[in-house]
């Protein structure tokens, strides 16, 4: 009875998932220095009562049932079936776009090949080999101009801001500026590093440097590739005149890179970085060109910065994977990188199009916003849209969707906006997530009409295929 009780409450707890695997009945005995009739027992009994099951010769494993009737009584409010559910929320990267074969290929390679030094601790800063195809990686794509040893390799672009906000504090900052819409979970990092996030306005340039001038802060982030959510690039114009303020007060600029690779060609410019080297912080990331999952980015700062952000680094952690690391500097050197990227963003692209024409088609009165970049549409409502009533009715049609009120700093008149993202979403997936869209608009709309949506569902991406092989 002891022995079923403890197994009981462990399933029940969710200590034994379902599907473990339980010790034999011979070999627990033996470790309990019990008789093996009393576990026997004991199995037979959790078996009758539908926690274990026993199959002849692949022995005795907790009930998958057991799972479904414990996960429901630990999380009584959330019995929604996730997977009926359709997320177009920003943030989402579908599973099919990453590389599998190409990764486990480098993986492979890296660790057949790795001796004592790629399988010890390297610098906290990142093993100077991969700092050298970065380097070199980062100038031909995007005109960056750092060295190897002024290049850090973080886990992801979120550290690279948590040690630079603690950097900018001990230099007597107390604020940073952000672009207001922007990325609400910035705004913590920056605030959990005891600075203050000042939003700042931005239009169809991008952020707007005469309210920045007039902010009083030192220090800005700042997505010119693509301003998030809206998918602004920042004019050349612009650019100009951000520097020629960070000259003036003596400041830094953060430009957040994370998906310049997604901007269509005609708009792409080089990085902001290129143009004051020393001013700017130039920070990127492997979260949307590869997978969140891997936890790679990467800071090129100043240096005069270099030494203080190391320092802080070597007080944080001992650095990221040495293999991954590896493994990602090999994807570089073999080409499978660019082969890649040229595949996806042809994806996004492509689906980047669906979302428009289903705009223009099912979204009567809806503005979409700048719309060459990102993974994102930013739509602007007409005022009587009531946003939060969107995204409800959406949600009530299975589809998750934000709206502009969730990336605002600042509580202001702007119009009501929907925020779409389609990076996480394909295919059929996708055209059933914007017609759910669709009827949620005609609802929030006071027009519901018996039309059925005539939302074309991408086709799957053919022939190049961004699934690289999985
Ligand atoms: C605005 C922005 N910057 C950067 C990133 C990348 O962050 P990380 O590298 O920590 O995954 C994201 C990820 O979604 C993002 O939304």
């Amino acid at each position: 009875m002891q022995l079923r009780n403890a197994f009981r409450t462990r399933v029940e707890e969710g200590v034994l998932r379902p599907g473990t695997r339980l010790p034999s009945s011979r070999q627990l005995a033996a470790d309990l220095g019990v008789s093996r009739s009393v576990v026997v027992e004991a199995y037979e009994q959790l078996c009758a009562e539908g926690y274990f099951v026993s199959q002849h010769g692949s022995g005795t494993s907790v009930a998958a049932a057991a799972r479904d009737e414990i996960g429901s009584a630990l999380t009584p409010g959330d019995r929604t079936p996730t997977a009926a559910l359709r997320d177009l929320r920003t943030g989402g990267l579908h599973a099919s776009t990453f590389p599998g074969q190409d990764w486990i290929r480098a993986v492979s390679a890296v660790v057949t090949s790795a001796g004592l030094r790629e399988l010890g601790y390297a610098p906290p800063s990142g093993l100077p080999v991969v700092r050298h195809t970065l380097a070199g990686y980062l100038g031909r794509v995007r005109g960056v101009r750092t060295r190897p040893d002024h290049l850090m390799i973080t886990s992801g672009f979120a550290q690279g801001l948590a040690l630079l906000c603690r950097e900018l504090r001990d230099r007597g900052h107390d604020t940073v500026g952000v672009e207001d819409p922007g990325h609400p979970g910035e705004w913590e990092f920056i605030a959990d590093a005891g600075l203050r996030p000042v939003g700042l306005p931005v239009d169809t340039d991008g952020i707007r440097v005469d309210a920045l001038a007039v902010s009083g802060v030192r220090a800005v982030l700042v997505t010119p590739a693509s301003q998030f959510p809206t998918g602004a690039t920042l004019s050349a114009q612009r650019r100009e005149q951000l520097v020629a303020w960070a000259e003036a007060v003596d400041g830094y600029i953060v430009e957040d890179d994370f998906d310049a690779a997604f901007v269509a060609p005609a708009q792409r410019m080089p990085a902001l970085q290129s143009l004051a080297p020393d001013r700017v912080i130039y920070a990127g990331s492997a979260s949307k060109v590869l997978a969140p999952a891997l936890r790679l980015g990467w800071l090129a700062t100043p240096p005069t910065l270099t030494t203080p952000i190391e320092r802080l680094r070597a007080g944080w952690d001992l650095g990221c994977s040495s293999l991954e690391q590896l493994a990602f500097a090999r994807l570089i050197d073999t080409g499978a990188f660019d082969r890649h990227l040229r595949r996806l963003t042809a994806d996004i692209q492509k689906r980047r199009q669906v979302v428009h024409q289903f705009v223009a088609r099912e979204l009567p009165g809806a503005t979409l916003r700048n719309g060459h970049g990102g993974l994102q549409a930013y739509l602007e409502l007409p005022a009587r849209c009531a946003e939060e009533a969107l995204v409800q009715a959406a949600r009530r049609r299975s589809v998750l969707v934000r709206g502009g009120r969730f990336y605002a700093l600042r509580a202001d008149d702007r119009p009501p906006a929907l925020v779409v993202g389609y990076a996480g979403l394909r295919g059929t997936e996708l055209g059933r997530g914007l017609a759910g869209i669709a009827g949620a608009y005609r609802e929030t709309m006071g027009r519901t009409g018996s039309r059925t949506p005539r939302v074309t569902p991408t086709a799957e991406p053919s022939g190049t295929g961004v699934r690289g092989g999985r």
